[in-house]
């Protein structure tokens, strides 16, 4: 079958970096690229609304007001999964800009399928590695908020060091918010949401925005993800964590 910008799309999460003796390099990386079927439906959408919805990694940042059109506050989203809630967040606030990132094909076709049924405008997809994205495509200091809702919780000890909440990482978000920018976070995974819970107050200019200095109850504006939806049958709790950048 011939491959279209879609199927080649999967290909291509990632800049390839290699050693200064011109070896690839190895990386330790915050998702498994599952090998999920894009469905012929998931394919199309990709394919024919890439131009409208999709942006593509850049190694210089973005101009978000010529993207959307508007100077106001972007939200970026990393690992929206299948998309339907942050299309429902951008339903919700039109008088913001959201982007958001995921590696897996599948949930790029439905998120944007989900867009175009809604008519969204003031959302784009990138298919690609965040942790990229956030390095080389966006400006210091120009982001409105930072949403991370049910990243992967690694489980295990030994791979801890997969997930993508660490000092380096919010080091990173912290130089891309403007102040006043938010970081909100959600897992259903206690273990983690106690580690995101040292790692961001280990940074004194961040505002813990829990009247009892941890987390907040599970925010309203916040609707529910199919991770979460899961969780839930399987008798999980729901930790949110919700700081503002001083
Ligand atoms: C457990 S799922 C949660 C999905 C969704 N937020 C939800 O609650 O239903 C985590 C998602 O993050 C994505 N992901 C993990 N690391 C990523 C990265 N570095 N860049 C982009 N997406 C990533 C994975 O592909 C996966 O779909």
């Amino acid at each position: 079958m011939e491959q279209t910008f879609a199927d080649k799309k999967r290909k291509t999460v990632e800049q390839a970096e290699f050693t200064a003796d011109g070896r690839y390099m190895r990386k330790v990386r915050s998702f498994v690229l599952r090998t999920g079927r894009l469905s012929d439906f998931q394919r199309d959408m990709m394919n024919h609304h890439w131009a409208d919805l999709g942006l593509d990694y850049q190694a210089t940042p973005f101009d978000f007001n010529q993207i959307f059109g508007n100077a106001n506050p972007v939200v970026l989203e990393i690992g929206f999964g299948m998309g339907k809630s942050l299309v429902e967040m951008a339903e919700q606030n039109p008088d913001r800009n959201y982007i958001g990132i995921e590696v897996h094909t599948p949930g790029v076709g439905a998120c944007i399928a989900y867009a175009v049924e809604k008519g969204v405008k003031n959302l784009r997809v990138i298919c690609h590695d965040a942790t990229e994205i956030l390095r080389d495509s966006i400006a210091d200091q120009s982001l409105g908020g930072l949403q991370l809702y049910f990243p992967d919780p690694w489980q295990k000890a030994k791979h801890h060091k997969r997930r993508i909440v660490q000092p380096a990482f919010i080091e990173r978000v912290l130089q891309k918010l403007r102040s006043d920018g938010f970081i909100h976070m959600a897992t259903d995974w206690e273990n983690y949401a106690e580690h995101m819970l040292a790692v961001l107050r280990s940074f004194p200019e961040l505002k813990n925005q829990s009247p009892s200095g941890d987390f907040i109850p599970r925010p309203d504006f916040r609707p529910l993800t199919k991770f979460e939806e899961r969780g839930q049958k399987l008798g999980h709790g729901v930790w949110d964590l919700y700081f503002i950048k001083g």
